[in-house]
């Protein structure tokens, strides 16, 4: 067999296990905009960012715990009076638990990517909005 013809069938093999990989793996959720506030920026290393993560990863444990994504809603709060921070998530009506966990899950992730210092954060996402304030 020419090699040509070898790595041409070499690599359609490749397509379809990559294509029937993204078939079956859960879709990133659709992001739709997000807004950082700029007026309220907090400083790196301090409580009130130990606060926020601390909030972006327990959350999505909680709400399962709660029920949050079954009914779709959920807010936390986390820390003391300068330092307290506020989180929120609202998840399509028509989503699934399943989606619904996953997304918040990603959007709680990307959030402090997005917006890296800012103490006021909204990220939508076509199946979920996040919330996260001072
Ligand atoms: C907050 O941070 C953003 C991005 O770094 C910056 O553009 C903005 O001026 C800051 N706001 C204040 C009030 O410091
Ligand atoms: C924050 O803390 C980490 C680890 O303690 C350190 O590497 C980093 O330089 C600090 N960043 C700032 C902006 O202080
Ligand atoms: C999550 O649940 C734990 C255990 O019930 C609790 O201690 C913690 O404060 C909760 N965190 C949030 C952000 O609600
Ligand atoms: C957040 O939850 C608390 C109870 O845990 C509730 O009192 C408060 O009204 C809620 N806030 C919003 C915006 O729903
Ligand atoms: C998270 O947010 C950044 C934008 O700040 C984006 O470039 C990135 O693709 C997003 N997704 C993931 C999975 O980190």
């Amino acid at each position: 067999m020419p090699p040509l013809k070898f790595s041409m069938l070499f690599l359609f093999v490749i397509y379809l296990l990559s294509s029937q990989f993204s078939f079956t793996a859960a879709a990133d959720p659709t992001y739709v905009h997000h807004v950082c506030s700029e007026t309220a920026n907090f400083t790196r290393n301090s409580t009130f960012e130990s606060n926020l993560n601390r909030l972006l990863t327990s959350l999505p444990t909680n709400a399962s715990r709660g029920n949050g994504f079954s009914r779709g809603f959920f807010n936390a709060t986390a820390g003391q009076d300068a330092n307290r921070v506020y989180s929120l998530f609202l998840c399509r009506g028509d989503q699934t638990t399943n989606s619904c966990q996953n997304c918040v899950t990603f959007a709680n992730r990307n959030v402090t990517r997005r917006c890296p210092v800012s103490k006021d954060t909204i990220v939508w996402y076509d199946e979920t909005e996040i919330r996260n304030r001072n």
